[in-house]
């Protein structure tokens, strides 16, 4: 393990269905070259919250030091997500007078009023994750991504404040410090995953990035290429893989296994013909039966999924300014057919969220389950180049208390 280097950025998901490290090389010209990476079952997470310490310890460890070989490169600090229906978000406004005698906007004026918005009454077990600025309003101009230099008396600015349990948070960040490593930064799961696979243009159109999972289906609502909406539904992969065991009266582990092989989310896709093996439970006899009827019970469940996310998109509002689409990601998402039912039911273009932005070991890291593993060292790398939208995550809170003094100075500056 030679290579001990500020170049290297690391991401590491924390999933349901398996925990992924992703390592990459900040390259000068800005690229990101992936150069390690690894993936293992994840057994202590339920629907993304960490709920056995020494097992997510014991998958964490064994997924860098993969990576590590495989980069020969040591980590010491990483940026992880943190995922699960205890995620809330809210949208909120702060306003102040711009204090310089010649009403120039400065640095810190913007440091004000982001304070100032996001003062929003949040429970003693909550701590916030994200505050992410959509856009700002100097005196009367509405619409402005960054009011630095801009002259003006009133400076209002409009942000979506992400908060999550202190509990939750904490366990995953002590599940890091106990596998010797650092906490980077702290990133909601969708927003990475969204920073992974979903375009600039998208994100000004107006688009709905779905994270389908092992145990959460998670949202993301872009618009004005800012984040406005985040949900988190307690459903996923697993309930595929459940009723295809119940159904087909197999084994979890069976069921999985013929779910990626030979599922489909559209019966109609599947040729009445095709035949399928599919181990009965306890003994090792193999019955023969039609693909048809895996893909009856795979279409159900597709279904109910899509319609519970288009209920969230609906209550969010946003239903009509989804001009981008739907852009469907994670491991759930690469069931055959799901693309196709779900642009019957969203009535929107819908494509597969594939990661990009990334050279080096692409083909490694290019499937929509690793595009939130990818999305976290993107963005650690657009906040190390000081990129993005102004934002102030966790000041002085539990991720940053432990950060070291050049990156705690990176991170609460812009981002
Ligand atoms: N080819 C495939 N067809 C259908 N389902 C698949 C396929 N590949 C993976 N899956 C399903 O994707 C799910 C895992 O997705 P992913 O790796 O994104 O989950 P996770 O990030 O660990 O979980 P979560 O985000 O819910 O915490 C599993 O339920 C798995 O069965
Ligand atoms: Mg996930």
């Amino acid at each position: 393990m030679a290579r001990k280097n500020d170049r290297y950025i690391t991401g590491l998901d924390i999933g349901t269905h398996k925990v992924c490290a992703i390592i990459a090389e900040a390259m000068d010209d800005r690229r990101l070259n992936v150069v390690g990476a690894a993936h293992t079952e994840s057994k202590g997470v339920r629907k993304g919250v960490v709920i056995n310490l020494d097992a997510t310890v014991e998958s964490i460890k064994r997924v860098i030091e993969q990576a590590e070989l495989m980069a020969g490169v040591e980590v010491q600090q990483a940026s992880v997500s943190i995922a699960g229906t205890h995620i809330k978000s809210v949208n909120s406004r702060g306003v102040i007078a711009v204090s310089a005698r010649n009403r120039v906007i400065e640095k810190e004026d913007i440091r004000r009023v982001i304070d100032a918005a996001k003062a929003v009454s949040i429970p003693p077990d909550r701590q916030i994750l994200h505050v992410l600025a959509q856009e700002y309003v100097v005196d009367d101009q509405e619409g402005i991504g960054d009011p630095s230099g801009m002259s003006g008396a009133r400076l209002e600015a409009n942000v979506h404040v992400v908060t999550a349990s202190s509990t939750s948070t904490q366990n995953t960040i002590s599940c890091l410090h106990r596998a010797g490593l650092e906490v980077e930064s702290t990133v909601l799961a969708q927003l990475a995953a969204a920073e992974a696979c979903v375009t600039q243009d998208e994100k000004d159109l107006g688009v709905a990035v779905v994270d389908i999972g092992s145990g959460t289906v998670d949202i993301a609502i872009f618009e004005k290429g800012s984040l406005w909406h985040t949900a988190v539904l307690p459903i996923g992969g697993e309930h595929f893989t459940n009723d295809v065991a119940v159904a087909l009266r197999t084994g979890v582990t069976e069921a999985e296994r013929v779910k990626k092989k030979h599922g489909c989310a559209l019966v109609s896709l599947v040729p009445e013909e095709d035949m399928i093996e599919v181990q009965s439970v306890g003994t090792k006899k193999a019955r023969i039966m039609g693909r048809q009827l895996l893909a009856e019970v795979l279409q159900a469940r597709t279904e109910e999924v899509c319609q519970l996310v288009l209920a969230e998109i609906r209550k969010s509002g946003f239903d009509q300014s989804l001009n981008g689409g739907i852009v469907l990601t994670g491991g759930g998402s690469m069931l055959e057919g799901m693309v196709e039912i779900g642009e019957q039911i969203f009535d929107l273009p819908v494509r597969l969220g594939t990661p990009s932005g990334i050279t080096g070991l692409v083909d490694v890291v290019s499937s929509p389950a690793h595009a939130t593993a990818v999305g976290l060292v993107l963005r650690s790398h657009r906040a190390r180049l000081g990129e993005g939208r102004l934002l102030q995550e966790m000041r002085g809170t539990g991720t940053f208390g432990k950060l070291t003094g050049r990156l705690k100075d990176m991170f609460s500056g812009l981002f």
